[in-house]
């Protein structure tokens, strides 16, 4: 069981160690307490953390913010090894497009390692579409107005 909280200062204090430790396995993670805890636009009203149920412990985290009014940002989106590939991302993608959209947002933004099939697998089904600049990173877009 999991259920969604907002993702706040307080909360990432509270269980610091727990989300740290759910990119634990992934090489090229670099996400220390900064990041987590950096200022952006709209974030804390935004950002969700995938809670395990009943143990109330952080599983996963999607770090959002709104740039401009008419565009969410995924930051980081991750959920702890042991938790994947059981729907409960595409149930987190899915809360992240309806705060997208309650937010009055037209386009969700992300970026991905290209070198992560899997990974653009997800967001490509999800109706995301990339955009190839050359950079290490891939800018892919959702366009909420289309779905
Ligand atoms: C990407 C991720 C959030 C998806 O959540 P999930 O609950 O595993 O996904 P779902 O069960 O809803 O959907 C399954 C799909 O997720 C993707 N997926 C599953 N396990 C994955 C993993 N270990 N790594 C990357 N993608 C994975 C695949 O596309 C999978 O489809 P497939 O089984 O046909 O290959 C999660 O797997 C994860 O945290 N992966 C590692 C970190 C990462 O890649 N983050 C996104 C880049 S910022």
């Amino acid at each position: 069981m999991s259920s969604f909280a907002p993702f706040t200062p307080d909360l990432f204090a509270a269980h610091e160690d727990a989300f740290l430790a759910i990119a634990a396995d992934q090489p090229h993670e670099y996400w220390r307490a900064e990041h987590f805890l950096a200022e952006r636009p709209g974030k804390w009203r935004l950002s969700f953390a995938a809670m395990a149920q009943p143990e109330a412990v952080p599983i996963g985290y999607a770090i959002l913010s709104q740039p401009e009014p008419a565009r969410v940002h995924l930051h980081h989106f991750m959920l702890r090894a042991d938790r994947r590939g059981h729907g409960l991302g595409t149930r987190m993608l899915d809360e992240c497009v309806r705060r997208a959209r309650a937010a009055g947002a037209s386009d969700l933004t992300l970026k991905i390692d290209r070198a992560a099939p899997r990974a653009r697998a997800f967001y490509a089904r999800a109706g995301f579409v990339e955009a190839d600049d050359g950079a290490p990173y891939l800018g892919a877009r959702l366009s909420l107005d289309a779905r």
